[in-house]
């Protein structure tokens, strides 16, 4: 089937607000001829949300996206985020980023509530999952994957399918955490199959045909063709290559010469 596929800039907290701001005139400058046939999000923090919403409307094809949300639409949760918040910014929103939930402890269940929510408000939940490299080396992948796969599939709906992207990332790859190199682009595929499989056992081919799946962990200009060329990959989510205009340019044409299968 085909998708319209997908590139995901996550700034993670890269960026001052004027960096940010700047970063996307410099993207500006190059986007001329930047395909719209791809879905390109951009992903600053929080404080950039609104300023850069309004800014990218100048720029064709691309779109905000917030990096987190909170799991309840409403509460006394200091320093939090409710999905009301970030609404009238952002179309998309990453959840379940490794980051979070290593180092602020989310849970499978809080994504896969996180998941739900930001579709009852429409916006497009970007879901990560991804094994650790202690899970990997016992050849826990595919167990690791599937938990995290089935628990959001509890709290989704076959119509919310397409409605999803799931960014299959393996925490190993993640430029942060210095891979000694990328994986195999095969690799990626083979446990992207396997996300797909699991959604059409719980609705039906069909079904799991419409979500779309992406790859990220030190994507850049060079490699990323490598990713979104394999069979069942829509697309990239990128971290610190995304910060450079010339590479986020030249990423997305990437992407849309590729297409996706
Ligand atoms: P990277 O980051 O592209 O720098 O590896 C990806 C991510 O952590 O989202």
């Amino acid at each position: 089937m085909e998708h319209v596929p997908v590139f995901v800039a996550n700034w993670k907290m890269a960026l001052s607000h004027k960096a940010a701001m700047e970063t996307l005139k410099a993207i500006k400058k190059l986007a001329k001829d930047m395909p719209d046939s791809v879905e390109a999000v951009v992903c600053p923090s929080f404080p950039s949300l609104a300023e850069a919403a309004s800014f990218v409307g100048k720029i064709s094809g691309l779109q905000v996206g917030a990096q987190n949300v909170h799991w309840e639409e409403s509460g006394a949760w200091t320093g939090e985020v409710a999905v009301s918040q970030i609404a009238p910014f952002a179309s998309h929103c990453i959840i379940g980023h490794s980051e979070r939930r290593r180092l602020t402890g989310e849970t499978d269940q809080q994504v896969a509530e996180k998941a739900a929510l930001l579709i009852r408000h429409g916006l497009v939940p970007i879901v990560c999952v991804g094994e650790s490299w202690e899970e990997r080396q016992a050849g826990e992948t595919v167990k690791r994957v599937s938990e995290q796969v089935e628990v959001l599939l509890t709290k989704l709906t076959r119509v919310a399918l397409a409605k999803l992207i799931v960014t299959y990332e393996p925490i190993w790859a993640i430029s942060a955490n210095n891979p000694v190199a990328p994986p195999d682009p095969d690799e990626v595929a083979q446990n992207m199959l396997l996300i797909r499989k699991l959604a059409a056992g719980q609705f039906g081919n069909e079904a799991a045909e419409r979500l779309r799946i992406i790859y990220g962990g030190s994507v850049d200009a060079d490699n990323v063709k490598q990713y979104v060329g394999e069979p069942g990959v829509d697309g990239a989510l990128v971290g610190s290559a995304s910060l450079k205009p010339v590479q986020f340019v030249s990423m997305i044409k990437t992407i849309g010469e590729v297409g996706s299968t």
